[in-house]
Parts: C-alpha cells; structure tokens; sequence
C-alpha cells in the first residue's frame, strides 16, 4: 500500500464547483459495501445545508475528485467541547489501495488537531483504522450505533469516560 500512489494527487479543502463529483464519487464509493445505507452521499449534502462540515477536503488527480473526506461536530454527553466524528470516507473503486484514503485521513486528522480537538469518533472497520491511532470502545457507543465498530481517538483531552455520539443528521440520513 501507499508505494503506488500517484505523485499527482492533491489533498484541499472542498470547493463549491466539487459537490457534484463529491456526491457521484460518495454513492459509487459506497455503492458494493454491504454495510452501506445508500444515502450517505445525501448526508454530506445533509451537513453542508446544515453548516455542520467542519472539514471536507478532496483528493484531486488530473483535475477529477478522486477522494473525499468529511468531519462533523460530535457530542459528548459530559459536556467536553472539541469533539468530532469522521465521515464519510470515500476513494473512487478504481485507485482504492494506493493510499489516497490514508492520506485524506492523515491530513483531516492534521486539522482538526489545528483546531484544537479533544478527539475523534467513526464507525468503521477497526482492521483499517486502528493504523491512524483508533480504538474500539464498545463503552463509549452510542445506542444504535454498532458498538464493535464504534471507534475513538483522543487527540488532545484524555479518553472520554462518556458517550459521544453522531450529529444528529447521521440518524436523520439513515447511516
Ligand atoms: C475505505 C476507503 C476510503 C479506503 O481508501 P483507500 O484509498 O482504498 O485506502 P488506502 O489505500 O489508504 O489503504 C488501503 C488499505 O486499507 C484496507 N481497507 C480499505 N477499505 C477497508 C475496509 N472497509 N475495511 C478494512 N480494510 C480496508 C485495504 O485492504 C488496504 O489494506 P493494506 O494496507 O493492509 O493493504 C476506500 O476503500 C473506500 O472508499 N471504500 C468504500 C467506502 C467505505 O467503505 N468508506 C469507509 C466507511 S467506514
């Protein structure tokens, strides 16, 4: 992995004239996952209207989108501020496995460290995450979320020792 990937990739923040490839690139991303709600390309739409995309940063080859990353706010139920969720998370089918996923995340998580965060949430596979410092927190789930894929990283406070949970749109969109 990441040997292969292209030097013409570019990681940016999102730009208007992006959101269609976004959406396109989302619903094909997702589209094989049997885990998939099949809207989660609604929802980035969903938390734009919703002022709720804290970072969405694209990964860009020859002038295409070929990658999108979205962080949200998350809550935390004791109150702490800074906390966020990632996702969704999508790599075009054909250049999945270079490393363009990598590095969306890596650069996100840079970010949101620029910001202060306390940390992060996600629901994922815990095979691919916990290699950006992950870990599952079956404890920390919020109710009808799948608790062994429910994953944290602390980035500056100490682990909650409290649920934190999705925006509320994550629900709304069915994901
Ligand atoms: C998940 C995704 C964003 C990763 O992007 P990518 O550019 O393919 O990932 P990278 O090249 O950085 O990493 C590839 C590695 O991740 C692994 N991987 C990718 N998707 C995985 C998944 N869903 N579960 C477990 N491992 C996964 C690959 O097997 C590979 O492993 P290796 O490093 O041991 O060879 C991309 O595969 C994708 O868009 N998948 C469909 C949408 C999706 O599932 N999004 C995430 C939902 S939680």
């Amino acid at each position: 992995m990441g040997s292969d990937l292209p030097a013409s990739i570019a990681i940016r923040p999102e730009q208007e004239v992006d959101r269609d490839q976004i959406h396109d690139l989302t619903k094909r991303a997702f589209a094989p996952m049997a885990f998939a709600a099949g809207d989660e390309q609604d929802l980035i739409n969903a938390l734009r209207d919703a002022d709720a995309l804290t970072i969405s940063l694209v990964a860009v080859q020859d002038g295409k989108v070929v990658g999108h990353i979205a962080f949200s706010p998350a809550n935390s139920a004791d109150g702490a501020p800074g906390w966020f969720a990632l996702g969704p998370v999508s790599v075009a089918p054909e250049v999945q496995g270079l490393g363009i996923g990598r590095l969306l995340i890596e650069a996100g998580l840079q970010r949101l460290i620029a910001l202060d965060a306390a940390g992060c949430i996600l629901t994922g596979n815990p095979v691919y995450y916990r290699r950006f410092g992950f870990v599952v927190r079956v404890d920390l789930a919020p109710p009808g979320e799948p608790s062994e894929y429910y994953m944290v990283r602390s980035l500056g406070d100490p682990t909650p020792s409290q649920v934190v949970s999705f925006h509320p749109l994550f629900h709304a969109a069915g994901t």
